[in-house]
This record gives C-alpha cells, structure tokens and sequence, in this order.
C-alpha cells in the first residue's frame, strides 16, 4: 500500500470545479448556510466557462414576443426527441429567474436602448413552436458572455463565504462500501501535499472532455476529470455517443467563432459564392441547429466546393456588417479572427471548420442533479451523496443535440437546483462522515502506480493516438465500419494504459502526472463515446450514422449507459423521461405540441 501523508478537510458540500456550473453551485449551497468548499485545479476565472462567447439562452422578450413554452419547445426538438421532458422544462421555466439572478449579482449584460438586457438571435431557437421566425433569446455581454458570468459568480462566492482550494486536483472519489459518496481525494498541485475533503455531498462540475479528440474549441484542462472518476467509482456515464462539432471553428487553430456571428448577420458560403444553407434549411437558413449546420458543411466539402487550396473548410462571412456592429457586438471575435486566422473580418471571411465542442452526454442525473445509479428495475435510483451539474451531467436536457447558448443556461440553472436540493437534503448539524479508509487507500495506490509508471508509451504519445483515432472515427459522419474499427481501435489504445511511461516523478508542478492522470479520466470518456457511438443503430441529433439515416424512435428513443469494469466497457439503456413537470391545465406546455416528428428547419 502506497503511504502518503494527507491533510483531512471537513465541509458540508465540496464542489469539484470552479466554471460556470460549480461557481453557482457554490455560491447557492454557501448563500444558504451550507460549508461549502470549490476545490479546481485551475485558478477559477481560467476555468472554461471564461471562453463561452454568444450568450446564455432565456425567454426574458426583451427584443420581441417570447416564452419558456416555446424554448421548451425548441429545446425538444433540438434534442431530437432525446432530452428527458421534465429536465427540459425545468430548465426552460427557470432560465428567466436564473437569468435575473445574475444581472442583480452584477454580471455586466450588453443593454437596448432602453436599458434592458440585450438579446441576439441563436440557431434552432425560434417562436411559435418552431412555425414563427427565429428569436432574440440569447443574453449576451458582448462576445464575452462566459468571462462576465465567471467573474461575477466568483466574486459573489467569496462575498458568501465560500472557501476555494485553487490548483488542486481531484484525485479520486472516496465510496462507502455500500455506494455512499464520501468526499474526495485532492492533489495540490503547487506543493505536492496530499488532501483528504470529505464532505455531506460532493458536486462534480469538472466540465466535458473536448480533449479527448483532436481538434476541439475546448480548452486542454477541459479532460472529463468528474466522468473519469464516477465511472472508476461504478457508476455509468450516460449518452456518450452525442458529442456536439461546432460549424464555426476557425480553420486550422480550432478556435471559437461564435454562433453569435451568424445571429448578428454573418453567413456561410462554399467555394462557389454560394450561401448553401438556404438549401438544405429554407426556413431558418444559418440559423438552423448546430448539427444540421455542422453535417450541411461537412457535405459541401465531400461534395468538393469547400473552399482554399486544398476545398477543406467554409467561408464565414462578417464583412458586410456595419464595423460599428463588429465593434460593439463582437469584439471578441474580431481579434480571434485576426490572431489565429490573420482575417481582418470587416474586410474577408473567416476560414472555419466543424470543430468538437461540446459532449451532450456526462454523468446521468435528475433535474436537481442528484447522480443516478440506474438499475433494470430501478432506472432513477439515486446515488446517495453525489451531485454531477454543467457538462460533466447529464440531466438530460440536451439529449441527442445542444441548443446553442443553451449551455451557459444550463450551467446557472442546474447549479442552482443542485443547492436548492442540497439545502433540503444535507443537514449543517449532523457529522461529516467517517472516510472508508479502504477506499482512500485505493486512491493513494493508483496514484503511486501512476508516478512511477515505467512503461513503455509516455502520456502524450498515448493521449495523440486517442485523440487522432476519435477525431477519425466518431467524426460528424459515421459508419458501421468506421465506428466500429474506432471502437477497436479505442480498446487496444486503452489497453496500452498499462505500458503507459512517467518520467517526472516528483510532487511539485508535476505536469507529466497531472496529463497521465487527465489521460485516465480522458480514456473512459472516449471509450464510452465510441463504444455506444457503434451500438446505436440510428441517426439522432449529432449521431449521424450513414447506415441507418433516419431516427427510429421504436427501438431507439431511449438513454444510452455505459459502465466501466477496467478499460472494459459494457452498455445498458435507462427510458427517456416523456413526462413534463405541468400538464396543460396547470400552465403547463400542450404535449400534443413537444410529440416526436420529422425535424426540419
Ligand atoms: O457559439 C457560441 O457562442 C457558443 C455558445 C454555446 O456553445 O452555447
């Protein structure tokens, strides 16, 4: 047994990440009495929230009629019929108050005229249950939305109280025998001391994991720390194969153009001048959903009219807005442009490319993002002190495609039910928990096996062949075959964690140890998307199988689960909640209106 010496730390609820998601979190459990402690292993204002660009999505009507029942609405088809019906509901109700909350906790939204908070329009989000023209829901402060939300939620989180361990990094959870989440195991990067949190209820809010593919808008701390952890802990990882590409990220570099770009006017042309999307979504044009954009200019180019020397990407279009529009709208871009694809907007278009962006799929909660351990007859049955919100959850609101500027959205609101619930359920007077030493342990000896891996593949030879194999093979288009050499593909890169190599053997700044243990908690994520990506035998939202191009809500409208045993995965399914939370007569949104049917845009 590896000996550590370790620090012990006693909270009512510690929250594992400090973006958008745990900073609400955080800041709600502390507003209401609870000892909360946000343990991140980066500084929290460099968390991955700070990069979200466009907006946060809320029907408020600040720019004309709205409503949470056509968000809702639009939420649901955006899933592509997969998102669970209360989650959605609760999210869309909720979205204006959470909102409100964070312009009275001094996040600095972009203004109207009248003073009111500035909305722009965002793809799939429209009016009149998706009959009437695209709507200005998206909040926006400037193109720099996620850096004013990340700012204010940490700054009121210390006005609370609320107590950070900056630069730490999350170990492991720590279980009880009988499946009772009892803290978890830090590293502190900094001094290389051990820290041992045990807590009432533990949050995991680490964010997605972008990095386990190639190119991605992620940021590289963005590495599915909580989804590495919770399937080492048991516990499944849900609809895993639904991994958003974003159409706008900038060709080569992979950075982020907002979608706010096309709300503000910007559109897309291929090689011949042509403005494509008016083909294939009539209606909303640019503004459809993210994965109709991102296949439409993955088509164009296998079709040969990309564009530049080698016809590989799409044009975006900005030059014909007014610069005063540039300047006050998206400034943010403008310089992105300008560093990473030397553009100088207001003159050409921007080179973009379909770019990895966001996983649908996470850690399976309920709306209060309690974790669930499903079970054949119990497929809600909760994990008992354990809460996963942000991208690392699964609530499932997004199911098998997210809504643009649904994502900041779902951070606030979620974040907040989570500490709405845990004042309900975490009493400040009853005692933290006895840590099952054989737990804590084991988390000591798979980090001692790791510092002195003596292999032969070091980390970042192993990490590229990942994400060059999931870049090739979970790509927008899948196959059968594809799918299924990636899937293989992914099992013996999985299997070399055993030969893996660690040459930097010391505590402090260890950051070959910090990337091995990233890898570990990349390499669950990534076998799990491939994995259910092969299995599931039907096209739905961002899984566009060339196989089976239709939906097949029959034998498919249903959660995909994936559980760990070693690198060995093993799949089970769990419904889709079909229940809203209010029926019509009780204010509630018509479900003859939200009933599964072609999606067209
Ligand atoms: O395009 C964007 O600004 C990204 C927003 C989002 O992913 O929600």
């Amino acid at each position: 047994m590896a000996a550590y010496e370790y620090e012990t730390h006693e909270y009512d609820v510690v929250v594992v990440g400090a973006g958008g998601a745990g900073l609400r979190a955080t800041l709600g459990m502390a507003e209401q009495g609870l000892r909360t402690a946000c343990v991140s292993k980066v500084f929290p204002t460099r968390s991955h929230t700070v990069a979200a660009q466009g907006g946060i999505a809320a029907s408020l009507s600040n720019m004309g009629p709205d409503n949470w029942q056509w968000h809702m609405y639009d939420t649901v088809k955006g899933s592509d019929w997969l998102g669970d019906t209360d989650a959605m509901e609760y999210l869309a109700r909720e979205a204006p108050k959470a909102v409100y909350e964070l312009e009275h906790y001094g996040v600095p939204f972009s203004r109207t005229e009248e003073g009111k908070i500035y909305q722009r329009p965002f793809g799939g989000h429209t009016t009149e249950f998706g009959e009437g023209p695209p709507v200005q829901r998206t909040c926006a402060a400037a193109d720099r939305t996620g850096h004013a939300i990340l700012h204010t939620l940490y700054g009121q989180s210390l006005k609370n109280n609320a107590e950070f361990y900056i630069e730490y990094f999350a170990i492991d959870l720590i279980m009880s025998d009988d499946g009772v989440c009892q803290g978890v195991l830090c590293w502190k990067l900094d001094d290389g001391t051990m820290h041992l949190f045990s807590a009432k209820m533990v949050v995991l809010a680490t964010g997605g994991y972008g990095r386990a593919y190639f190119s991605a808008t992620s940021a590289h701390t963005c590495t599915g720390d909580g989804g590495g952890m919770t399937a080492r802990a048991g516990l499944p990882l849900q609809d895993m194969e639904f991994v958003q590409f974003h159409p706008t990220g900038i060709y080569g570099a992979g950075c982020l153009i907002t979608e706010g770009a096309r709300g503000e006017g910007g559109y897309l042309t291929n090689s011949e001048g042509e403005r494509f999307m008016e083909r294939y979504a009539p209606t909303y044009k640019d503004l459809a959903s993210r994965d109709v954009v991102s296949r439409c200019m993955t088509m164009e180019i296998r079709e040969g009219r990309g564009v530049g020397e080698n016809g590989d990407h799409i044009h975006l279009h900005l030059n014909h807005l007014p610069p005063e529009t540039l300047d006050l709208r998206l400034p943010g871009i403008s310089e992105s442009a300008r560093i990473f694809a030397g553009v100088d907007l207001t003159k050409e278009p921007i080179p973009v490319l379909p770019t990895v962006h966001y996983n649908m799929g996470g850690i399976p909660t309920n709306y209060w993002g309690e974790v669930l351990a499903p079970t054949k007859d119990s497929p809600d049955a909760i994990s008992p002190g354990l809460m996963a919100v942000g991208e690392a959850g699964c609530a499932s609101v997004h199911g098998a495609n997210r809504l643009g500027s649904n994502s900041l959205i779902d951070l606030v609101v979620f974040g907040r039910a989570a500490a709405i619930r845990a004042a309900e359920i975490v009493d400040p007077k009853t005692a933290v928990p006895t840590p099952n030493q054989a737990s804590v342990d084991a988390a000591f000896d798979r980090f001692d096996g790791l510092r002195h891996a003596k292999g032969g593949v070091p980390t970042a030879d192993l990490r590229l062949e990942m994400q060059k194999t999931m870049q090739a093979d979970a790509a927008v288009f899948r196959t059968d075959k594809t799918l299924e050499e990636g899937r293989q593909k992914m099992v013996a890169v999985a299997d070399k964690m055993a030969d893996l190599h660690v040459t930097d053997r010391s505590l402090v700044w260890n950051s070959d140890l910090m990337e091995t243990l990233e890898l570990t908690n990349l390499m669950p994520n990534a076998v799990a998307t491939i994995t259910a990506a092969a299995a599931r035998k039907e096209s739905r939202g961002a899984h566009a199988h060339e196989d089976y191009p239709d939906r097949d809500d029959k034998k498919w409208r249903k959660h995909s689960l994936c559980w760990f045993e070693g690198n060995a995965a093993k799949l089970g399914d769990r419904p889709v909640h079909l229940d809203p939370l209010t029926q019509k007569d009780e204010g509630g949104i018509d479900l003859k209106k939200i009933a599964p049917k072609a999606r067209v845009y």
